[in-house]
């Protein structure tokens, strides 16, 4: 009875939620896209990529050219385009306007409406990657407006360049932090062009980087955006504002650099952020779960609209780097390791997205498992191992001594078998593999041995090696039960906030 009243209550809060979040998505200028690099040895056609970005419900994409495969392959789809002049064709586009018009009426005139292109990146970095085409910067970015005007598309398309953030010094405290002097003379012409065109500053941010080039005084956290107890928050002597991120806080630089430049109303998009999930042996913090707590993280920060601490409110739209895993990238392994997919379109990981349930990196090899998460509590997975194989009516004889998943004998194995088990049987529904958050999705099969997980019928016994890295952690409680009865079945509400999917991208 207690458990229906509380089941009532659970679902009038999420459809209170689902009618929150429903307000919020309708501002169309807080979202998060997606960069599509495409230094892959088996790139996907771009029928799969626009497949894979529809399937995970990815609305605005950033193209680092204008691919023509790719560009039909997303007319009539609803993405939002971003697509850009590569670096190698900035000299000639700014050193003529007629090579200019050319290259806005062949990969823009040509796609629009069809696809929906609304920005059109000039250049990449170029300030620090290429310094000897600073120059003619400002004329390819006039060139390539006016060629929009030409064609009546100024006012839906939008001209700009993405800028690394090492372009803006001392960015600690931001109230301080201002662009590197020797690129005055490009800068405040492009800033002024950016105003006039009512167009936006863009700028790559990799917290990633500023963390390990800081030499342990940027702490992980403050770099992941995880929560921080407010008297471990930085705090800007100057504005007495608090930063409780990297992120933010690059974000509040760059505004207080334009304003130093006297440029108070650009707004700022992050063309480029995210977080590798492998690496070399000397970058330990490239890692699955550091990946997606930071991506995690980032895309709940920016759908909150919680803003920066110099602009509460004012939603900084993000792009993530990147769609794919990039295995031809030269340099070290982090390099090839930003995807959230790979070539097959796989998620590397689940997004964490209120706590359960798969939003972004959406299960589409229909390969996800529910294990328990690595060091979660004994006694709660316990509890939710007990209320799983009771009111969950899981069959859990599989778990009994003698039987195929009764090793390895500890409160974890068990539990992911449970919680697995009723994942399934739920058909995957998001929030069914929350377990009051000792439970999460993962893409590693937990079966081994004689002992098959649902989920995993599809490919018997070809898996026999794996192992969860839930199962590498040997609980300190108690030993298993042979038999989880129902003697302390909780009330236990799963709550699946269905309302990220709404307003995801
Ligand atoms: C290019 O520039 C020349 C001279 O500055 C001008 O006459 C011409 O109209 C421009 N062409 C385009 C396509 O804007
Ligand atoms: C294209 O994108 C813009 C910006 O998001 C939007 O306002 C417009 O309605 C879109 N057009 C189409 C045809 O979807
Ligand atoms: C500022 O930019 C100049 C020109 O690219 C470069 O030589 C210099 O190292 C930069 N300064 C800093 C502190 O990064
Ligand atoms: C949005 O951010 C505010 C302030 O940081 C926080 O209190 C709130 O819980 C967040 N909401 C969601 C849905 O994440
Ligand atoms: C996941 O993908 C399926 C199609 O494969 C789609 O129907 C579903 O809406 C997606 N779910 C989310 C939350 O993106
Ligand atoms: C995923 O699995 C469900 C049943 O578990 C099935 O109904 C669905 O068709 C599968 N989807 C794909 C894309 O294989
Ligand atoms: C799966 O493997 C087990 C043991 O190898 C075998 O007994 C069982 O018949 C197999 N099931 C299927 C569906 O192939
Ligand atoms: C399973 O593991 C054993 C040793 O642990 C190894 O020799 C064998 O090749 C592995 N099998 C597969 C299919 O990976």
């Amino acid at each position: 009875m207690v458990e229906r009243v509380q089941a009532e209550e659970s679902m009038a809060l999420l459809i209170f939620l689902l009618l929150a979040f429903s307000v919020v998505s309708a501002d169309e200028d807080a979202f998060i896209g997606v960069n599509i690099g495409t230094q892959l040895s088996d790139m996907p056609h771009p029928t799969q990529v626009v497949a894979l970005l529809k399937a995970q419900q990815i609305r605005h994409v950033r193209l680092y050219d204008a691919d023509r495969g790719m560009l039909l392959a997303l007319a009539n789809t609803g993405i939002r385009v971003v697509v850009s002049v590569p670096n190698e064709q900035l000299l000639g586009i700014g050193q003529s306007n007629s090579t200019a018009a050319n290259w806005v009426s062949q990969n823009v005139v040509a796609h629009f409406p069809a696809t929906n292109i609304t920005t059109i990146c000039v250049g990449s970095e170029v300030l620090t990657t290429l310094p000897n085409a600073a120059l003619v910067l400002i004329n390819a970015l006039k060139f390539v407006h006016s060629a929009l005007v030409a064609s009546n598309l100024d006012r839906q398309i939008k001209v700009s360049t993405p800028f690394a953030s090492s372009l803006i010094l001392d960015s600690f405290p931001p109230s301080q932090a201002f662009f590197n002097h020797s690129w005055n003379s490009v800068l405040v012409p492009t800033l002024n062009f950016l105003q006039t065109t009512g167009s936006f500053l863009m700028l790559n941010i990799y917290p990633y980087y500023d963390y390990m080039q800081s030499n342990g005084v940027i702490p992980l956290d403050y770099a992941l955006l995880k929560p921080l107890p407010s008297n471990k928050e930085a705090v800007d002597a100057n504005t007495l504002l608090h930063y409780s991120n990297v992120f933010d806080a690059m974000v509040d630089a760059a505004y207080f650099a334009m304003a130093y430049l006297k440029f108070t109303n650009i707004p700022v998009v992050v063309t480029e952020s995210g977080w590798p999930s492998k690496g070399d042996s000397n970058e330990p913090d490239a890692t699955v779960e550091n990946a997606n707590t930071y991506n995690s993280n980032l895309i709940k920060h920016v759908l909150n609209k919680t803003g920066t601490p110099k602009h509460p409110g004012i939603a900084v739209s993000t792009y993530i780097y990147e769609l794919y895993n990039e295995d031809m990238k030269p340099g070290p392994v982090s390099e090839k390791n930003w995807g959230l997919f790979d070539a097959n379109g796989k998620p590397i990981y689940i997004l964490h997205l209120v706590g359960s349930g798969s939003v972004l990196a959406n299960d589409t090899a229909n390969q996800t498992y529910c294990a328990a998460k690595d060091g979660a509590d004994s006694k709660m997975l316990l509890a939710a191992l007990d209320w799983a194989c009771g009111s969950g009516k899981v069959d859990c004889s599989p778990l009994l001594q003698g039987k195929p998943c009764y090793e390895p004998d500890t409160v974890a194995a068990h539990a992911t078998y449970a919680f697995d088990t009723y994942y399934h049987q739920m058909g995957k529904a998001l929030g069914t593999c929350d377990f009051n958050g000792v439970a999460a999705i993962t893409t590693t099969n937990p079966s081994r041995g004689s002992c098959i997980f649902p989920g995993s019928d599809k490919i018997n016994g070809t898996f026999l090696n794996s192992t969860a890295p839930a199962m590498d952690v040997k609980s300190s409680g108690a030993p298993a039960q042979c038999f989880y009865g129902g003697a302390f079945s909780i009330a236990f509400i799963i709550i699946g906030v269905l309302g990220w999917s709404a307003v995801l991208l």
